[in-house]
Protein backbone atom coordinates (compact mmCIF):
# COMPACT_ATOMS: atom_id res chain seq x y z
CA UNK A 1 0.00 0.00 0.00
CA UNK A 2 2.38 2.45 0.91
CA UNK A 3 4.13 1.87 -3.01
CA UNK A 4 0.85 3.11 -4.42
CA UNK A 5 1.00 5.83 -2.33
CA UNK A 6 4.22 7.12 -3.78
CA UNK A 7 3.04 6.03 -7.26
CA UNK A 8 0.31 8.38 -6.93
CA UNK A 9 2.30 11.03 -5.56
CA UNK A 10 4.87 10.87 -8.37
CA UNK A 11 2.53 10.54 -11.33
CA UNK A 12 3.13 13.48 -13.81
CA UNK A 13 -0.06 12.48 -15.77
CA UNK A 14 -3.68 12.43 -15.85
CA UNK A 15 -3.12 8.92 -17.88
CA UNK A 16 -1.04 7.55 -15.10
CA UNK A 17 -3.31 8.24 -12.78
CA UNK A 18 -6.33 6.97 -14.66
CA UNK A 19 -4.02 3.40 -14.64
CA UNK A 20 -3.43 3.64 -11.06
CA UNK A 21 -7.03 3.84 -10.57
CA UNK A 22 -7.73 0.85 -12.39
CA UNK A 23 -4.87 -0.85 -10.19
CA UNK A 24 -6.92 0.21 -7.37
CA UNK A 25 -10.63 -0.39 -8.31
CA UNK A 26 -10.85 -1.50 -11.57
CA UNK A 27 -12.79 -4.90 -12.23
CA UNK A 28 -9.46 -6.42 -10.78
CA UNK A 29 -8.03 -3.77 -8.82
CA UNK A 30 -7.21 -4.30 -5.46
CA UNK A 31 -8.90 -2.74 -3.31
CA UNK A 32 -12.30 -4.14 -4.82
CA UNK A 33 -10.58 -7.20 -4.54
CA UNK A 34 -10.00 -6.50 -0.86
CA UNK A 35 -14.30 -6.14 -1.06
CA UNK A 36 -14.35 -9.63 -2.91
CA UNK A 37 -12.87 -11.32 0.06
CA UNK A 38 -15.16 -10.14 2.34
CA UNK A 39 -17.55 -13.14 1.72
CA UNK A 40 -14.93 -15.48 2.82
CA UNK A 41 -13.69 -13.45 6.16
CA UNK A 42 -14.87 -15.10 9.40
CA UNK A 43 -17.52 -13.66 11.00
CA UNK A 44 -15.59 -12.24 14.17
CA UNK A 45 -12.95 -10.73 11.85
CA UNK A 46 -15.08 -8.96 9.20
CA UNK A 47 -15.95 -6.11 11.26
CA UNK A 48 -12.74 -5.43 11.45
CA UNK A 49 -11.32 -6.11 8.07
CA UNK A 50 -14.66 -4.10 6.46
CA UNK A 51 -13.71 -1.20 8.30
CA UNK A 52 -10.20 -1.45 6.81
CA UNK A 53 -11.47 -1.89 3.66
CA UNK A 54 -13.50 1.08 3.69
CA UNK A 55 -10.80 3.44 5.55
CA UNK A 56 -8.45 2.09 2.27
CA UNK A 57 -10.96 2.54 -0.61
CA UNK A 58 -11.77 5.98 1.09
CA UNK A 59 -7.72 7.25 1.32
CA UNK A 60 -7.05 6.17 -1.72
CA UNK A 61 -9.71 7.47 -3.81
CA UNK A 62 -9.00 10.73 -1.75
CA UNK A 63 -5.32 10.54 -3.15
CA UNK A 64 -6.42 10.36 -6.23
CA UNK A 65 -8.98 12.78 -6.99
CA UNK A 66 -6.41 15.23 -5.14
CA UNK A 67 -3.99 14.01 -7.44
CA UNK A 68 -6.19 14.12 -10.58
CA UNK A 69 -7.35 17.85 -9.68
CA UNK A 70 -3.26 18.98 -9.36
CA UNK A 71 -2.97 17.41 -12.45
CA UNK A 72 -6.01 18.93 -14.67
CA UNK A 73 -4.73 22.51 -13.43
CA UNK A 74 -1.30 22.06 -14.44
CA UNK A 75 -2.72 20.78 -17.83
CA UNK A 76 -5.19 23.70 -18.31
CA UNK A 77 -2.47 26.42 -17.10
CA UNK A 78 -0.46 24.92 -20.18
CA UNK A 79 -3.23 24.64 -22.36
CA UNK A 80 -4.04 28.73 -22.06
CA UNK A 81 -0.08 29.40 -22.29
CA UNK A 82 -0.26 27.66 -25.45
CA UNK A 83 -3.47 29.72 -26.79
CA UNK A 84 -2.91 32.87 -25.40
CA UNK A 85 -2.27 35.48 -28.39
CA UNK A 86 0.16 38.32 -27.89
CA UNK A 87 -2.15 41.54 -28.70
CA UNK A 88 1.30 43.54 -28.59
CA UNK A 89 3.61 41.71 -31.65
CA UNK A 90 4.05 42.99 -34.62
CA UNK A 91 2.60 41.40 -37.43
CA UNK A 92 4.35 41.73 -40.38
CA UNK A 93 1.30 39.98 -42.58
CA UNK A 94 -0.97 43.13 -42.14
CA UNK A 95 -0.58 45.33 -46.04
CA UNK A 96 -0.58 49.28 -44.77
CA UNK A 97 -2.35 51.72 -47.09
CA UNK A 98 0.22 54.54 -49.10
CA UNK A 99 -0.37 58.03 -50.64
CA UNK A 100 -1.67 57.45 -54.51
CA UNK A 101 1.35 58.15 -56.67
CA UNK A 102 -0.89 61.08 -57.58
CA UNK A 103 -1.12 62.60 -54.10
CA UNK A 104 2.47 61.75 -53.53
CA UNK A 105 3.73 63.89 -56.48
CA UNK A 106 1.52 66.61 -55.56
CA UNK A 107 2.63 66.59 -52.26
CA UNK A 108 6.20 66.90 -53.26
CA UNK A 109 5.00 69.82 -55.64
CA UNK A 110 3.19 71.65 -52.32
CA UNK A 111 6.34 71.20 -50.55
CA UNK A 112 8.36 72.94 -52.94
CA UNK A 113 6.05 76.08 -53.21
CA UNK A 114 5.57 76.39 -49.59
CA UNK A 115 8.83 76.30 -48.64
CA UNK A 116 9.43 79.30 -51.38
CA UNK A 117 6.49 81.47 -49.56
CA UNK A 118 3.78 80.56 -51.89
CA UNK A 119 0.22 80.27 -50.36
CA UNK A 120 -1.62 77.37 -51.01
CA UNK A 121 -5.59 78.69 -52.60
CA UNK A 122 -8.18 76.90 -53.72
CA UNK A 123 -11.57 77.49 -56.38
CA UNK A 124 -14.49 75.45 -57.06
CA UNK A 125 -14.63 72.57 -59.52
CA UNK A 126 -17.60 73.82 -61.29
CA UNK A 127 -16.56 77.30 -62.01
CA UNK A 128 -18.64 79.76 -63.79
CA UNK A 129 -17.44 81.12 -67.54
CA UNK A 130 -15.87 84.26 -66.17
CA UNK A 131 -13.22 83.00 -64.00
CA UNK A 132 -12.85 79.76 -66.26
CA UNK A 133 -12.66 81.77 -69.43
CA UNK A 134 -13.70 85.27 -69.73
CA UNK A 135 -11.08 86.83 -67.06
CA UNK A 136 -8.65 84.62 -68.78
CA UNK A 137 -8.33 86.69 -71.57
CA UNK A 138 -10.54 84.30 -73.45
CA UNK A 139 -13.48 86.15 -74.53
CA UNK A 140 -16.64 84.47 -75.54
CA UNK A 141 -16.26 82.65 -79.20
CA UNK A 142 -12.37 83.41 -79.06
CA UNK A 143 -11.08 80.35 -81.13
CA UNK A 144 -8.40 79.89 -78.26
CA UNK A 145 -11.25 78.57 -76.45
CA UNK A 146 -11.24 75.31 -78.52
CA UNK A 147 -7.86 74.39 -76.90
CA UNK A 148 -9.54 72.73 -74.14
CA UNK A 149 -12.47 70.59 -74.75
CA UNK A 150 -14.99 71.57 -72.16
CA UNK A 151 -17.95 69.65 -70.14
CA UNK A 152 -20.64 72.50 -69.67
CA UNK A 153 -23.60 71.76 -67.14
CA UNK A 154 -27.22 73.40 -68.29
CA UNK A 155 -26.67 76.22 -66.19
CA UNK A 156 -23.87 77.51 -67.76
CA UNK A 157 -21.31 76.68 -65.64
CA UNK A 158 -18.79 73.89 -66.76
CA UNK A 159 -16.58 72.37 -65.03
CA UNK A 160 -13.39 74.06 -64.84
CA UNK A 161 -10.80 73.00 -67.51
CA UNK A 162 -7.91 74.41 -65.91
CA UNK A 163 -6.65 75.68 -62.33
CA UNK A 164 -5.73 79.57 -63.81
CA UNK A 165 -9.16 80.53 -62.52
CA UNK A 166 -7.83 80.29 -59.31
CA UNK A 167 -5.41 83.38 -60.45
CA UNK A 168 -8.48 85.33 -60.78
CA UNK A 169 -10.35 84.03 -57.84
CA UNK A 170 -7.18 84.98 -55.36
CA UNK A 171 -6.79 88.59 -56.85
CA UNK A 172 -10.03 89.23 -56.15
CA UNK A 173 -9.82 87.86 -52.55
CA UNK A 174 -6.78 89.38 -51.65
CA UNK A 175 -8.04 93.12 -53.19
CA UNK A 176 -4.06 93.96 -53.39
CA UNK A 177 -0.30 92.74 -54.52
CA UNK A 178 1.35 91.35 -53.35
CA UNK A 179 0.20 87.69 -54.36
CA UNK A 180 2.41 84.49 -54.32
CA UNK A 181 -0.02 81.43 -54.12
CA UNK A 182 -0.33 78.03 -55.79
CA UNK A 183 -3.87 76.67 -56.53
CA UNK A 184 -3.40 72.15 -56.45
CA UNK A 185 -6.57 70.54 -57.97
CA UNK A 186 -8.79 68.36 -59.79
CA UNK A 187 -9.85 69.44 -63.66
CA UNK A 188 -12.26 68.18 -66.47
CA UNK A 189 -11.80 67.62 -69.84
CA UNK A 190 -13.33 65.63 -72.84
CA UNK A 191 -10.20 63.80 -73.41
CA UNK A 192 -9.35 59.88 -73.50
CA UNK A 193 -5.87 58.59 -74.49
CA UNK A 194 -2.81 57.14 -73.16
CA UNK A 195 -1.81 60.36 -71.59
CA UNK A 196 -5.07 61.76 -71.20
CA UNK A 197 -8.15 61.49 -68.97
CA UNK A 198 -11.21 63.46 -68.16
CA UNK A 199 -10.26 63.96 -65.18
CA UNK A 200 -7.03 65.14 -63.85
CA UNK A 201 -5.19 67.05 -61.32
CA UNK A 202 -2.69 70.38 -62.02
CA UNK A 203 -1.29 73.27 -59.85
CA UNK A 204 -1.33 76.75 -60.60
CA UNK A 205 1.35 79.44 -59.70
CA UNK A 206 1.04 82.71 -59.62
CA UNK A 207 3.08 85.98 -58.40
CA UNK A 208 2.19 89.37 -58.45
CA UNK A 209 3.83 92.64 -57.21
CA UNK A 210 2.82 96.19 -56.95
CA UNK A 211 5.13 98.19 -60.11
CA UNK A 212 7.27 96.82 -62.81
CA UNK A 213 9.13 94.46 -60.02
CA UNK A 214 7.97 90.44 -61.58
CA UNK A 215 9.46 89.68 -64.82
CA UNK A 216 10.17 86.47 -66.73
CA UNK A 217 13.69 86.60 -65.05
CA UNK A 218 11.50 85.80 -61.92
CA UNK A 219 9.48 82.97 -63.47
CA UNK A 220 12.66 81.42 -65.11
CA UNK A 221 14.41 81.54 -61.78
CA UNK A 222 11.81 79.32 -59.48
CA UNK A 223 10.89 77.19 -62.57
CA UNK A 224 14.36 76.19 -62.95
CA UNK A 225 14.71 75.78 -59.40
CA UNK A 226 11.66 74.01 -59.24
CA UNK A 227 12.55 71.61 -61.68
CA UNK A 228 15.48 70.63 -60.26
CA UNK A 229 13.89 69.61 -57.36
CA UNK A 230 11.46 67.48 -58.92
CA UNK A 231 13.88 65.64 -61.30
CA UNK A 232 17.61 66.48 -60.14
CA UNK A 233 20.18 67.11 -62.85
CA UNK A 234 18.61 68.09 -65.27
CA UNK A 235 18.43 70.62 -68.55
CA UNK A 236 15.80 72.94 -68.52
CA UNK A 237 14.37 75.08 -71.36
CA UNK A 238 12.01 77.54 -72.26
CA UNK A 239 10.19 77.38 -75.50
CA UNK A 240 7.79 80.31 -77.35
CA UNK A 241 4.30 79.36 -77.49
CA UNK A 242 0.79 80.93 -76.86
CA UNK A 243 -1.48 81.27 -73.53
CA UNK A 244 -4.17 83.56 -73.31
CA UNK A 245 -3.34 84.89 -70.08
CA UNK A 246 -0.08 85.46 -70.92
CA UNK A 247 2.05 87.18 -72.56
CA UNK A 248 5.19 86.18 -73.61
CA UNK A 249 4.56 82.99 -72.90
CA UNK A 250 6.18 79.92 -72.61
CA UNK A 251 6.34 76.22 -72.73
CA UNK A 252 8.66 74.62 -70.01
CA UNK A 253 10.68 71.33 -71.38
CA UNK A 254 13.47 69.33 -69.46
CA UNK A 255 16.24 67.09 -71.13
CA UNK A 256 14.64 63.75 -71.19
CA UNK A 257 14.84 61.75 -67.93
CA UNK A 258 14.81 57.94 -69.78
CA UNK A 259 17.89 58.86 -72.52
CA UNK A 260 19.53 61.43 -70.55
CA UNK A 261 18.72 63.75 -73.92
CA UNK A 262 20.29 61.31 -76.93
CA UNK A 263 16.39 60.42 -77.88
CA UNK A 264 14.50 57.88 -77.14
CA UNK A 265 10.70 56.67 -77.62
CA UNK A 266 9.29 58.47 -74.76
CA UNK A 267 10.60 61.62 -75.73
CA UNK A 268 9.69 61.06 -79.32
CA UNK A 269 13.49 61.50 -80.45
CA UNK A 270 13.93 64.85 -79.43
CA UNK A 271 15.67 64.57 -76.00
CA UNK A 272 13.34 66.64 -74.54
CA UNK A 273 9.74 66.40 -72.41
CA UNK A 274 7.56 69.02 -72.35
CA UNK A 275 6.43 69.50 -68.37
CA UNK A 276 4.64 73.40 -67.74
CA UNK A 277 2.94 76.00 -69.26
CA UNK A 278 3.74 79.48 -68.33
CA UNK A 279 4.40 83.29 -68.99
CA UNK A 280 4.23 86.70 -67.71
CA UNK A 281 0.42 87.49 -67.39
CA UNK A 282 -1.11 89.11 -69.55
CA UNK A 283 -2.52 93.11 -68.86
CA UNK A 284 -6.10 92.03 -69.66
CA UNK A 285 -6.05 89.43 -67.16
CA UNK A 286 -5.39 92.05 -64.50
CA UNK A 287 -7.89 94.62 -66.05
CA UNK A 288 -10.06 92.03 -65.23
CA UNK A 289 -9.76 92.65 -61.48
CA UNK A 290 -8.99 95.94 -61.73
CA UNK A 291 -5.50 96.24 -60.75
CA UNK A 292 -3.05 98.63 -62.50
CA UNK A 293 0.51 99.08 -61.86
CA UNK A 294 1.15 95.66 -61.34
CA UNK A 295 3.08 93.08 -63.05
CA UNK A 296 3.03 89.59 -62.41
CA UNK A 297 3.94 85.17 -63.96
CA UNK A 298 2.02 82.59 -63.68
CA UNK A 299 2.39 78.77 -64.47
CA UNK A 300 0.71 75.74 -64.73
CA UNK A 301 1.61 72.11 -64.68
CA UNK A 302 0.02 68.43 -64.96
CA UNK A 303 0.07 66.49 -61.62
CA UNK A 304 -0.33 63.22 -63.81
CA UNK A 305 2.28 64.03 -66.01
CA UNK A 306 5.40 64.55 -63.35
CA UNK A 307 4.07 61.29 -61.67
CA UNK A 308 4.17 59.19 -64.72
CA UNK A 309 7.75 60.58 -65.48
CA UNK A 310 8.61 60.23 -61.39
CA UNK A 311 7.47 56.40 -61.32
CA UNK A 312 8.03 55.78 -65.50
CA UNK A 313 4.50 54.71 -66.03
CA UNK A 314 3.76 54.45 -69.60
CA UNK A 315 0.29 55.04 -69.85
CA UNK A 316 -1.42 58.17 -67.91
CA UNK A 317 -4.96 55.98 -67.28
CA UNK A 318 -4.03 53.45 -65.37
CA UNK A 319 -3.58 56.10 -62.34
CA UNK A 320 -6.93 55.97 -62.23
CA UNK A 321 -8.28 52.07 -62.65
CA UNK A 322 -7.03 51.57 -58.87
CA UNK A 323 -5.36 48.49 -59.56
CA UNK A 324 -3.38 47.20 -56.23
CA UNK A 325 -1.11 45.03 -58.59
CA UNK A 326 0.55 48.92 -60.21
CA UNK A 327 -0.23 51.04 -56.80
CA UNK A 328 1.33 48.55 -54.84
CA UNK A 329 4.32 48.80 -56.38
CA UNK A 330 4.90 53.05 -55.37
CA UNK A 331 3.96 52.27 -51.36
N1 LIG B 1 -3.86 76.78 -67.77
C1 LIG B 1 -2.89 76.29 -68.72
C2 LIG B 1 -3.33 74.90 -69.20
O1 LIG B 1 -4.17 74.31 -68.57
C3 LIG B 1 -1.52 76.20 -68.11
C4 LIG B 1 -0.95 77.55 -67.78
C5 LIG B 1 -1.17 78.13 -66.54
C6 LIG B 1 -0.19 78.26 -68.69
C7 LIG B 1 -0.61 79.38 -66.23
C8 LIG B 1 0.37 79.48 -68.41
C9 LIG B 1 0.12 80.03 -67.16
O2 LIG B 1 -2.83 74.39 -70.17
Amino acid sequence: MQEIKAKIEAATSLDEIEKIRLELFGKKGVITELFAQLKSVSAEQKKEFAKEANQKRDIFSELIGAKKSALEAIAQKEAMKKEAIDVTLFNENVASGALHPVMETMDKIIDYFVSQNFSVESGPLIEDDFHNFEALNLPKYHPARDMQDTFYLNSGELLRTHTSGVQIRTMEKFKTPPVRMIAPGAVFRRDMDLTHTPMFHQVEGLVVEKGANVSFANLKYILEDFLHYMFGDVKVRFRPSFFPFTEPSTEVDISCIFCGGSGCRVCKQTGWLEVLGSGVVDPNVFKAVKWSDVSGYAFGLGVERFAMLLHRIPDLRSLFEGDIRLLEQFK
